[in-house]
């Protein structure tokens, strides 16, 4: 209901300055620990979707928390799409660009025929869920949708995931 979730956001909690001076840091955290606030968030999160994905991917490391809670409560597999150097035999990877430097991101398995819901927590500047669309159809898999937790309007990662689906916007 929009009251549940007019709660759940009020649990976003604000932190000034953090990780560097001039950043208002918005932290999901307290969202995990209060019980109504998860589950209402993870209906929301998937409502959109239903019956549209058998599997949910989620990004390490905040991405993991909610791709697999929201993975069980819709009773589909898991796909945790890692940072470099952490998966043994990766079938995908794809580089991406990070506000300072690069990153890689590595999964393993073969999805072809799988309807794919991508998962994160936050949507900033769309780097991390462009890429990690990219590694599923590298690995055969469909992104049936890509849903975020929080998007991050001022950072502009809509223009390069339209498509997304956020819970909450700040
Ligand atoms: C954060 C967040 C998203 C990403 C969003 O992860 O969890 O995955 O940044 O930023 P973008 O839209 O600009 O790509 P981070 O790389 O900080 O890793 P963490 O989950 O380990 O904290
Ligand atoms: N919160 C969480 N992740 C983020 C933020 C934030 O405020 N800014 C960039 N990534």
């Amino acid at each position: 209901s929009p009251a549940a979730l007019a709660r759940a956001e009020s649990l976003i909690a604000l932190t000034p300055d953090f990780p560097t001076p001039g950043v208002l840091f918005r932290d999901v955290g307290p969202m995990l620990t209060d019980a109504d606030a998860l589950a209402d968030v993870m209906q929301a999160l998937a409502a959109p979707f239903e019956g549209a994905f058998d599997l949910v991917a989620g990004v390490e490391a905040r991405g993991f928390l909610f791709a697999g809670a929201l993975a069980a409560s819709a009773r589909t597999g898991l796909l945790p799409i890692r940072k470099a150097g952490k998966t043994p035999r990766p079938t995908a990877s794809v580089d991406y660009a990070l506000e300072y430097g690069t990153a890689t991101i590595e999964a393993a398995g073969d999805l072809t025929g799988r309807r794919v819901l991508l998962v994160d927590d936050v949507l900033a500047t769309g780097g991390t869920l462009v890429a990690a669309a990219a590694l599923i159809e590298q690995l055969g898999g469909e992104v049936a949708g890509v849903a975020v937790v929080l998007e991050l309007v001022a950072l502009s990662g809509r223009r390069r995931v339209p498509s997304a689906h956020a819970v909450f916007t700040a």
